[in-house]
């Protein structure tokens, strides 16, 4: 039986798994999903990993960045999203301010996180300046997952969502940052907008797949936003992006459709278990 992956087997996947996928060459499936319903769809579609990503706070709730999503925000979305995952590894991100601060808080709010979740892993953002953090929270028996290049939780800082690791200065710093990641022992790297180039250097470097969104074609595995791939999220169109269905299209010509027939009184109709109205009544 060959489990990681595209095997039929339909047990949960560990983080083992998502490292073994790494020396079999075989690819990474990971998604994001914020509630049960998605989540069992991307999971009965054959997703490896469903990632609760900390973007819950501008794809689903309309803020302008991630920086306002709370422990307690993850934690219910984390929690929905197991329950619709049942072969899919499923992973949290810690959100701005639940793990920067201190160590102690930083084990706290992922324990509670998988505690209150029955998630399998927690994501962080960051490198070399969090490594205390990472190693504490791995130490305390949590999986981790890294997130390097553009950190958008530090969109501030990076002057918005820019490619990062364009010179060779910053390319080293950003393989150092994985190198320690790696070392630290996270499972895996997500890899968000940096050159194909310089993703392929770090995914030959460290030993953890890594999984890249708009980092080219050979990180070990992908990861989408769900609402983007679906064409839910219809402003959002960067060039890294593939739109595999235009559901926001679908979704306003249907309800377009469902306000024409519900104003013109014909829906719901004989098909639907309703006689007309004669004139009796
Ligand atoms: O929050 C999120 O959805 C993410 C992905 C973009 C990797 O971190």
């Amino acid at each position: 039986m060959s489990v990681p992956g595209g095997g039929s087997a339909r047990r949960k996947l560990t983080t083992f798994d998502i490292m073994v996928m790494k020396s079999r060459g075989e690819k990474i499936v990971a998604i994001t999903a914020y509630d049960a319903l998605f989540a069992s769809l991307v999971d009965a579609a054959g997703a490896d990993l469903i990632l609760v990503g900390d973007s819950v706070a501008s794809v689903l709730c309309g803020e302008e960045t991630t920086l306002s999503a709370t422990v307690e925000q993850m934690t219910y979305h984390g929690r929905i999203v197991a329950r619709g995952a049942s072969r899919a590894l499923v992973v949290v991100d810690m959100p701005f301010l639940s793990y920067q601060v201190s160590v102690e808080e930083a084990v706290r709010n992922a324990g509670n996180i998988l505690k209150h979740t029955g998630a399998g892993a927690v994501k962080l953002e960051g490198g070399c300046e969090i490594i205390d953090k990472v190693e504490a929270i791995i130490g305390a028996g949590i999986p981790v997952v890294g997130h390097l290049g553009f950190t958008p939780q530090a969109v501030h800082a990076l002057g918005g969502p820019r490619i990062q690791g364009i010179d060779e200065d910053a390319a080293m710093f950003l393989e150092e940052d994985a190198v320690s990641l790696a070392q630290a022992g996270v499972f895996a790297i997500v890899l968000e907008l940096i050159p194909p180039s310089l993703a392929r250097r770090v995914t030959e470097t460290v030993s953890v797949p890594t999984i890249g969104i708009g980092a080219g074609p050979d990180c070990d595995g992908q990861v989408l936003v769900l609402h983007d791939m679906l064409g839910l999220n219809e402003g959002f169109s960067p060039r890294f992006l593939k739109r595999y269905a235009e559901l926001g299209k679908a979704t306003r010509e249907a309800v377009a459709r469902y306000a024409e027939e519900v104003r013109a009184a014909s829906y719901p109709a004989a098909e639907h278990g309703y006689e007309p109205a004669g004139d009796g009544g």
